[in-house]
């Protein structure tokens, strides 16, 4: 059986020179790495209690919706700003390459709700930041976050100390 590195496609100098683009969609399109990735991130929130699960936009849908609806709870989507149609709570961000606004529906997580955050890959944590503030921002209770990549160079991983973070994978 194949690892999941081994599904995961790296293009140097994607968009920007610089950066190794860790590519999901090579995962994505495997069928037997689609499973393997999905059912990775599901083992990791094992015995954890929650009641949603948020994916960031747009990624963090792919990854994120089939794991609430394999275990039975709700998706909220974390939106990148000007889509969502109600009230919303927003916040602005840095990316590894340039920033971005994203945002929430304010009736999305009630108060003491307990939420898991999902994104297919964490680099600064900037995303996932913001992403848990929005949680928070409502009253939601941030349980576990949860990646199946983590840049550790980017050191991503230090925004996130107060919390909960796991990864499947992790590239230095
Ligand atoms: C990517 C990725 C994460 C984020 C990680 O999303 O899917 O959400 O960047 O970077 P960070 O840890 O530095 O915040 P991107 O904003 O490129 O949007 P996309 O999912 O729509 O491709
Ligand atoms: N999002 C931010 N940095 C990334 C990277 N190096 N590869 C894939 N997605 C990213």
């Amino acid at each position: 059986m194949k690892k999941i590195e081994e599904y995961v496609r790296t293009i140097p100098d994607f968009p920007e020179p610089g950066i190794m683009f860790r590519d999901v969609t090579s995962v994505l399109q495997d069928p037997d790495g689609l499973k393997l990735a999905i059912d990775s991130m599901i083992k990791l929130l094992d015995g954890v209690d929650f009641d949603i699960i948020a994916g960031a936009e747009s990624r963090g849908f792919i990854f994120g919706m089939p794991i609430a609806y394999a275990l039975g709870k709700a998706f909220i989507p974390v939106r990148k700003k000007g889509k969502l149609p109600c009230e919303t709570v927003s916040a602005e961000y840095d990316l590894e390459y340039g920033k971005a606004e994203i945002e929430i529906h304010k009736d999305a997580v009630r108060p003491g709700q307990k939420v898991v955050l999902v994104d297919d890959l964490i680099a600064t944590g900037g995303t996932m930041e913001a992403s848990c503030k929005l949680v928070e921002q409502l009253g939601g209770e941030v349980v576990k976050i949860l990646f199946l990549m983590e840049l550790a160079g980017l050191k991503g991983r230090e925004k996130l100390a107060k919390y909960d973070v796991a990864s499947v994978i992790t590239y230095e």
